[in-house]
């Protein structure tokens, strides 16, 4: 399919957000590593799959099923996205997301530009729904979603311990058409 499309953010550089490359596989880590080290946003803390497995990924990607992002600022990749389409009969019309942008690059509208652009493909495919899960405390993602239309599907109560404190994670989707 091809995707690349420049926006400007809120400060006024450039960003572009476009299929992620076998390149980008180590700029792909490093940045889930930072993400995870902060501890209370997504389930994984180090990321345990090798860049060469990442590579791979990259490029034997089938999009019809997956996508894989990236949002670049100056050059860096910043930010990222995948979404991953049921792989069976029964869920061939839900795909399933995940996003992060660095800590630096948050609130400039490339978490919103990286989402836009899983929601053009899930379009563009002819899916019904889109869904994710996010824990209760994360505001800024919950923001994100319910923005773009996401909304509550359901709760896995307490599913997560974040600095000692149990989280629900709360299921969300957004609806492409009606089923
Ligand atoms: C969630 C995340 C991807 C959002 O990306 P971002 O680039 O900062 O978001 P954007 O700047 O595109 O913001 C888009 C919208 O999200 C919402 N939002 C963003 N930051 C928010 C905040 N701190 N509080 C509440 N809502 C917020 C707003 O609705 C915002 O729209 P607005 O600016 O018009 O108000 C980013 O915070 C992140 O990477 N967090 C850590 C990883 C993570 O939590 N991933 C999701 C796991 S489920």
């Amino acid at each position: 399919m091809g995707i690349r499309r420049t926006f400007p953010l809120r400060d006024g550089r450039q960003a572009i957000v476009r299929d992620a490359l076998p390149a980008d596989a180590a700029a792909w880590i490093a940045n889930l590593n930072a993400v995870g080290a902060e501890g209370r946003y997504v389930m994984t803390e180090v990321f345990a799959r090798t860049r060469e497995e990442i590579e791979t990924q990259f490029k034997e990607t089938d999009p019809t099923h997956q996508l894989w992002l990236v949002a670049e600022v100056d050059g860096r990749v910043i930010g990222g996205a995948n979404a991953s389409r049921g792989r069976h009969s029964k869920n061939a019309h839900s795909a399933e997301l995940g996003v992060s942008v660095l800590r630096e690059y948050r609130g400039l509208g490339i978490g919103q530009a990286l989402m836009e652009a899983i929601i053009a493909w899930g379009r563009e495919l002819g899916l019904a729904k889109i869904r994710l899960g996010v824990f209760a405390t994360n505001a800024p993602a919950i923001g994100l979603y319910e923005k773009l239309g996401f909304r509550e599907e359901g709760r896995l109560r307490k599913e997560v311990r974040i600095d000692g404190a149990y989280v629900d994670e709360v299921l969300m989707a957004l609806w492409l058409r009606s089923v």
